[in-house]
């Protein structure tokens, strides 16, 4: 069952591996948004459930769907991530640690479905890669590749085309979603033991998988809700296109991806931050977008699990943490990786701590709970990192769970609320 200690350091790895700015070292370039969501006639339903769960037991702070691809279709445990354009899957068996025996591999060769997308077509060139796939083109007809770099090493090299995802919902309805962009990543260079098949790419972009869903689905919106990080895998929610909510507590702020923009990530306009009701003294402009430079603000993630703060942001926070927790015995070993304070949870209590809030622009307030910022179960360590090189922040996972949250594209709204998230 569940591992009550999963080392931390999984949970900083995976911030790179399903995070933001893995791709940000090729300057993915991605220029189409969701303009505008077409309404199509079509017999799709409009509305798609997925079951989502934590992969903390699988030892990934990550959460996962499952989904059929090809065909005949395969079962693949998808991460979702709310930034990644792509959505891939591990293609082959040649990963250099261990390979776990449930580790499932596509095989785009063996479904009917599968097209490959040309190198040269604008799609390969503009709408979906990076720049340097152009240098992989020696053919008009070669198959559009991407080579994602990261500075950790990681890189996710692979072959993109075209299939047919299959989604059982309840009462034995499937609904099937056609040409859904799909990369084969060649897992030898994954260099991780990454516990997932694959990834499913939720980012704002017109040809993500979120992108593509709403469009076939007609649907206009999407929601998720985050069981707690913890829970095991037979405990689910749903990824959710379509339908709409209403909870108690509700709260609504703007997603900041109007036609000015040409973000691929969720951008949030954040006020502030308070400690107790105290505001931090946090330079203002460490809140403000650049369309750009592609930097700065503040993205709502599920794909990555710490809540990564530009340093400006994480060292006023800190500072402000610390004084109320620094009687408490302080701990440092390999395990927490790049976490920088970690206290031994013998004694840690944690109504000491102070409440978190983080304000937006219209009002509207995010509350965690503190156990969504102060994070694991044998030493308790503050689940923030510092970004030194990008005046940008991420809420992750983390301080996500135990809360619904939906995107409301229509009229560019973020919703959410608290919640268990326990479906039937
Ligand atoms: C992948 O490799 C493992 C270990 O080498 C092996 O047991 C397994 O059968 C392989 N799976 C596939 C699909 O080739
Ligand atoms: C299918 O793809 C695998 C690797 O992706 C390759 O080794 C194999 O030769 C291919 N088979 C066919 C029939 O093309
Ligand atoms: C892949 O799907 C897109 C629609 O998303 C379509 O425009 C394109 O023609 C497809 N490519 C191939 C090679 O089938
Ligand atoms: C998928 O792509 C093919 C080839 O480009 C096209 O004929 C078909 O209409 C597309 N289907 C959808 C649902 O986009
Ligand atoms: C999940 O599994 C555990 C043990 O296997 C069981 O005790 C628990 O009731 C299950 N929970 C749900 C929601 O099915
Ligand atoms: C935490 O404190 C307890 C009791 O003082 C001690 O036994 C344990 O070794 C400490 N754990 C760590 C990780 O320092
Ligand atoms: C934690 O701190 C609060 C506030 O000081 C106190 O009321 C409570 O008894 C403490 N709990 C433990 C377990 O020490
Ligand atoms: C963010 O909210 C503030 C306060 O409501 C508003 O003045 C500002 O224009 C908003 N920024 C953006 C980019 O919408």
């Amino acid at each position: 069952m569940m591992e009550r200690n999963t080392p931390l350091v999984f949970l900083v790895w995976l911030v790179w591996l399903n995070g933001c700015f893995l791709f940000e070292v090729d300057g993915l370039r991605a220029q189409g948004k969701f303009k505008q969501i077409q309404r199509r006639k079509s017999s799709k339903p409009n509305l798609l459930e997925l079951p989502l769960r934590s992969a903390s037991s699988l030892g990934a702070a990550q959460y996962f769907v499952t989904m059929r691809i090809g065909t005949p279709p395969k079962e693949f445990r998808m991460s979702v991530s709310t930034c990644s354009v792509l959505t891939w899957i591990k293609c082959s068996n040649c990963s250099s640690g261990k390979v776990s025996s449930d580790m499932r591999f596509y095989q785009p060769n063996k479904s009917r479905t599968f097209r490959t997308i040309p190198c040269s077509s604008s799609f390969c060139t503009s709408d979906l890669i990076s720049s340097n796939a152009n240098e992989v083109c020696p053919t008009r007809d070669a198959p559009c590749r991407y080579d994602y770099r990261h500075k950790d090493g990681t890189r996710l090299v692979g072959t993109i085309g075209n299939d047919t995802i299959t989604i059982r919902m309840k009462g034995n309805r499937k609904v099937i979603l056609e040409n859904i962009t799909i990369g084969c990543t060649e897992a030898k260079n994954l260099q991780i033991d990454y516990p997932l098949d694959g990834l499913l790419g939720l980012c704002p972009e017109r040809q993500s998988f979120a992108g593509k869903a709403l469009r076939q689905t007609r649907t206009t919106s999407f929601s998720y809700c985050l069981v707690d990080s913890s829970s095991p895998i037979n405990v689910s929610s749903y990824l959710v296109f379509g339908g709409s909510k209403q909870l108690p507590n509700m709260q609504e702020t703007d997603l900041l991806m109007g036609p000015w923009s040409w973000s691929i990530y969720y951008h949030l306009n954040v006020s502030g931050i308070s400690l107790d009701g105290k505001m931090l003294h946090i330079p203002s402009d460490m809140w403000l977008y650049n369309p750009n430079g592609r930097s700065g603000g503040v993205i709502l993630d599920i794909g990555t699990s710490l809540t990564v703060l530009a340093a400006p942001v994480y060292d006023n926070l800190i500072q402000g943490l610390l004084p109320s927790i620094s009687k408490f015995e302080k701990v440092k070993t390999e395990e927490n990786g790049d976490l920088e304070h970690c206290f031994n949870s013998t004694g840690f209590n944690e109504t000491l701590v102070p409440k978190l809030t983080i304000h937006f622009g219209n009002g509207a307030k995010f509350e965690p709970p503190v156990k969504n910022y102060v994070i694991g179960q044998d030493i308790k360590c503050l689940g923030f990192m510092k970004f030194d090189e990008l005046q940008t922040s991420i809420i992750g996972n983390l301080l996500q769970q135990n809360h619904f949250w939906e995107f409301d594209f229509p009229n560019y709204k973020l919703k959410f609320a608290p919640s268990i998230c326990i479906s039937d």
